[in-house]
């Protein structure tokens, strides 16, 4: 893992909102696992910071909230809370769009997380629950490094 990426990341598991609740921002990435991708590191940053803002703001209050970095390119953030139901899961990727919260907003992080990524060749998923778990939502992150190797991947099994 690069140190822009580890220093980015510490940055932002101590700004957003949860900040000061100690030890509910977990970052987690097994041994060896690197992160490449070519992106702006603002623009890096504001995704990365919006997804975790919303899982302290739309989460379970004081869930745990996790960061993990898998090795090829791909990050998942996933908090605790109730299931999105697949119909608001859907729709909640447009601008302005907001589901069930209490917490202030515009409906706007999603919207701008997903167009950076798209901007930068990669894609932003959401699942609910999240994959694993019984409920809370997760936000996946692929950068086109990952969608890159998915393809090699698809193409080695693809008839010849
Ligand atoms: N991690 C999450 N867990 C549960 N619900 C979420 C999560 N992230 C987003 N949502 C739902 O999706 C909606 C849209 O999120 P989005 O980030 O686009 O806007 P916002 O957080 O409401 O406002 P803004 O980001 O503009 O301050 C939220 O209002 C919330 O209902
Ligand atoms: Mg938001």
């Amino acid at each position: 893992m690069s140190t822009w990426f580890r220093s980015w990341i510490w940055w932002l598991t101590i700004v957003p909102d949860g900040w000061d609740e100690p030890n509910r921002i977990h970052y987690v990435k097994p041994p060896g696992a690197a992160l490449v991708a070519r992106m702006d590191m603002d623009a890096f940053a504001m995704v990365v910071r919006n997804l975790i803002d919303n899982a302290a703001n739309h989460g379970a209050p004081g869930g745990r909230i996790e960061v993990q970095v898998e090795q090829g390119g791909v990050i998942h953030i996933i908090n605790e809370g109730p299931v999105v139901p697949a119909e608001a899961l859907a729709g909640l990727k447009r601008r302005f769009i907001r589901g069930q919260t209490p917490s202030a907003g515009v409906g706007l992080g999603l919207a701008i997380a997903e167009t950076i990524m798209a901007q930068t060749g990669g894609r932003l998923d959401l699942f609910s629950p999240a994959p694993g778990h019984d409920g809370g939502l997760e936000a996946r992150l692929i950068t086109k490094t990952a969608m890159a190797a998915d393809l090699a991947a698809a193409d080695k099994t693809a008839p010849r």
